[in-house]
């Protein structure tokens, strides 16, 4: 009998526990689950940008026949240029390719299948944590999986000197994957110094650098988010980039993402584009257009791209905003423990410090949900949910903590 074998697993930890809050019947249930913006009266609006390429497209588009394998070129040079700045060297010297792919995780998925084939013994290092998605991506392509240690509950820093020991040990030819900013769980982010470390360190050694870049503009800016590719790009000619634009464009269902390679030389690049072809062509053929397509628009329509800029600084700073009213209040509802440390994240998550207890008792008994790390959307707060997340933590850590 076909299936009987199958066993049942559990639900992803994001998206299935956002399914989970679906079914939960509590009028007053908060979710501050999914990485997704929400304004301030919780809604996740379309930006006014987008729309305005979307009538741009409604009136222009002339035809919905397929895209090639490797999605619109237009597009991805747009991509190419966000991600490395206009005029960059290695783009000028065609040693930078790019593929559009189905959203981040599409992109993810390519260079895992590519890696897979092409060096199967790789090996793919992952910051401890990491966003919980990463090793199911890798996982089902095939690749081994190694931790390298990252986040520091105690200090809720970086552990940078035993991540730089752990590099020097990594072997050649193996993939180490950074978060390019807005660290998906933490918020925490490497500095600028210890960003050229690691660039001046991976010059010397013979990994090859995987960045996951899915929120930039989110941090602090389109510009300052992409220093830690720049800044590698300056001493290594060779890396890879899965690129998201479901945060920074608001357009998370189009599924709009790029991968982008840098190669030491173009016929490098051209090679490793001809093999991301065909993993492509054997997966999904070839991506959606209609992403792509806003985004070219807004990115080539001068008034509506400033108008785009305009609309991601408002989206970050509120998140910026309420970073730090959250920390507020908590304080003003007595919490003992001393949440400052929430402010210095970046992007949109927050690593809270809650056990696995304190998550589910919130879940359970206050219908507050968040994933079971302790990660917060800090997009999801607002004047109405508010003071009722910050009370219910309050209580939860009151009970357990005195
Ligand atoms: C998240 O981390 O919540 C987002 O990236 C959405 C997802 O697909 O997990």
């Amino acid at each position: 009998m076909f299936f009987k074998d199958v066993v049942w697993t559990p639900d992803d930890p994001i998206l299935g526990l956002f399914d989970i809050f679906k079914k939960d019947p509590r009028q007053d249930k908060v979710n501050l689950i999914v990485g997704v913006y929400k304004d301030a009266e919780g809604n996740t609006p379309i930006l006014e940008s987008v729309k305005l390429a979307e009538k741009y497209l409604f009136e222009n588009e002339k035809s919905k026949a397929y895209l090639g394998i490797s999605g619109s070129v237009e597009y991805c040079e747009l991509v190419k240029r966000l991600v490395l700045g206009n005029d960059h060297d290695l783009i000028k010297e065609g040693c930078v390719e790019a593929i559009q792919t189905p959203g981040g995780s599409g992109a993810l998925r390519l260079a895992a299948d590519f890696l897979y084939e092409n060096n199967p013994k790789a090996k793919i290092h992952l910051s401890d944590p990491t966003w919980d998605n990463h090793a199911n991506v890798f996982h089902h392509a095939g690749l081994e999986i190694a931790y390298y240690p990252y986040y520091d509950t105690e200090t809720k820093g970086i552990k940078f000197d035993e991540l730089i020991s752990y590099l020097k040990k990594v072997p050649n030819g193996d993939v180490v994957l950074f978060h390019a900013c807005c660290h998906n769980p933490t918020g925490t982010d490497l500095n600028e110094e210890q960003w050229k470390e690691i660039s001046r360190l991976s010059s010397k050694k013979k990994f090859l650098v995987f960045f996951d870049f899915a929120y930039q503009g989110m941090g602090d800016s389109m510009e300052e988010d992409s220093f830690a590719i720049r800044i590698f790009a300056e001493e290594n000619r060779a890396f890879m980039a899965a690129y998201s634009c479901s945060k920074n464009f608001a357009i998370y269902n189009e599924r709009t993402g790029a991968l982008v390679i840098s190669a030491e030389k173009p016929e490098h690049a051209r090679n490793v584009m001809s093999q991301l072809k065909l993993c492509a062509r054997g997966n999904y053929s070839n991506p959606p257009s209609h992403g792509a397509a806003v985004v070219t628009t807004v990115l080539k329509i001068p008034e509506i791209r400033s108008l785009w800029k305009q609309e991601l600084i408002a989206m970050c700073g509120r998140i910026k905003t309420y970073r730090q009213i959250f920390v507020d209040t908590l304080k003003n509802y007595g919490s003992k423990r001393d949440f400052s440390f929430i402010t210095k994240q970046k992007g949109m998550f927050s690593y809270s410090s809650l056990s696995h207890e304190q998550v589910m008792k919130l879940r359970e008994d206050y219908g507050v949900y968040m994933l079971l790390s302790g990660r917060i959307n800090i997009a999801s707060l607002n004047h109405h949910n508010l003071d009722r997340v910050c009370t219910s933590i309050v209580d939860v850590l009151s009970d357990g903590e005195g």
